[in-house]
């Protein structure tokens, strides 16, 4: 009889305690998949032609990998609107179009919810 009656508290506490552990559960769910839809959205724009699929780098385009410290996803998303502007603003990017044979390529012509999960997909490490 007892335990049957500590049957449904059993189950109560059981629910709860699921639902105080999904946040943290769930977190690392999204972010990764924020950073398959921007690796998806990466490949699909043909950056890995140049940069290739693992961001390493090839002849035409340099590595992106630890953009962060020099990159807001802010800033990206306007460097890919327009990497003409950045070219000629910033030497270093100039620096590197002419290390390679080609130059970033651009506008992109994309809505900002797009360019910020590629932006994002770029500052993960
Ligand atoms: C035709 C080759 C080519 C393609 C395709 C290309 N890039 Fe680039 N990218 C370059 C080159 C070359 C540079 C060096 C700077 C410049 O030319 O402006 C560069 C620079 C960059 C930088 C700055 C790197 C740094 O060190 O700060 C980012 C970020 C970037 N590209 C992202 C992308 C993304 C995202 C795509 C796909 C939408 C893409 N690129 C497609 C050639 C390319």
């Amino acid at each position: 009889m007892r335990a049957e009656n500590r049957a449904p508290l059993i189950v109560l506490f059981l629910a709860l305690a699921g639902l105080s552990c999904s946040p943290t559960s769930e977190a690392p769910t999204r972010e990764s998949e924020t950073v398959r839809e921007g690796r998806r959205i990466f490949v699909s724009d043909a950056c890995p032609t140049c940069h290739g699929q693992d961001r390493a780098g090839t002849n035409n385009g340099p590595p992106l990998q630890g953009l962060h410290p020099r990159w807001t996803e802010e800033k990206l998303i306007r460097f890919l609107r327009e990497p003409s502007a950045f070219r000629q603003s910033d030497p270093r990017l100039r620096q590197l179009a002419d290390r390679y044979k080609t130059v970033m390529p651009g506008p992109l012509r994309s809505d900002e919810a797009r360019l910020r999960t590629l932006a994002g997909y770029l500052l993960q490490d």
